[in-house]
């Protein structure tokens, strides 16, 4: 498969209807979760062959803490035990390996788990692949707005433009998404990136997250190569 013509910078997903597609075949939900995450790799995979610079993926939030317990626990071993097994792999593409999100939540087993595979990776060179982990776009806003508070009572006076207030998000040096895909049908954003968004462009998609390969990515990304993007501005 040919590269895309008009690659973006940054490209996020909300990974959606993995339930669904267990469900669809009479088997647990979790069946969907573990097989979501071969659709994981498989984006990542294209994403590394065609040099999309930061790919990242919206695995749970915040509102996720309130679904059984044994689905978020399955889930979050499924994640520390999928990021784990693929930093051999991460180490051979150059891939480097990020989470954002509310770590207060996350267990202290997933957490030295994610410190181990983002350390070391921290200095790969290549795809920076991003897991919104724990994340809520609200929450991200507020612990930001937190922090400005925090800086401008020491600092008053200080103009605050955007940019500034970017800095306190958690994506702090991470560009805004230029693409956001979801899957399963649903068009929502579900308290997902809500400052970054601002000017992203949105691709919905039917098919169901553990069906979403490299043949959807493609025609994701090639979906957003005929978007005419404008930031509010006449060409
Ligand atoms: C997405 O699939 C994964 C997470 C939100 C963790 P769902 O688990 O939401 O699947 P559906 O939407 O119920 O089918
Ligand atoms: C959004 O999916 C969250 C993730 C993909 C992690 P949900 O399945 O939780 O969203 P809603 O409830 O359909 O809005
Ligand atoms: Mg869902």
């Amino acid at each position: 498969m040919q590269a895309p013509v008009k690659l973006p910078t940054h490209v996020s997903i909300i990974m959606d209807g993995n339930g669904r597609w267990a469900q669809e075949r009479g088997k647990e939900r979790v069946y969907g979760h573990f097989e979501g995450v071969e659709s994981v790799r498989a984006v990542v995979e294209a994403a590394v062959e065609w040099k999309i610079p930061y790919v990242s993926f919206f695995a749970f939030s915040e509102e996720n803490w309130g679904r059984p317990e044994a689905e978020v626990q399955t889930l979050m071993e499924l994640m520390g035990r999928a990021m784990l097994g693929e930093l051999d792999n991460f180490m051979e593409h150059g891939v480097r390996f990020m989470v954002l999100g509310n770590r207060d939540r996350l267990s202290d087993a997933l957490k030295a788990d994610i410190d181990k595979v983002m350390s070391a990776t921290a200095a790969n060179k290549g795809v920076t692949m991003i897991l919104f982990l724990s994340y809520s776009g609200r929450w991200d806003i507020l612990q930001a707005a937190e922090k400005m508070a925090h800086d401008l009572i020491n600092q008053p006076g200080h103009p605050v433009q955007p940019e500034d207030f970017s800095r306190y998000l958690v994506t702090a040096d991470i560009p805004d998404p230029d693409l956001l895909i979801r899957t399963s049908g649903e068009q929502r954003i579900s308290n997902y990136l809500l400052w970054q968004t601002a000017y992203t462009e949105f691709v919905f998609t039917e098919t169901l997250w553990p069906d979403f390969r490299k043949e959807a990515f493609r025609q994701a990304l090639d979906e957003y190569a005929s978007r005419d993007r404008r930031f509010g501005k006449i060409k």
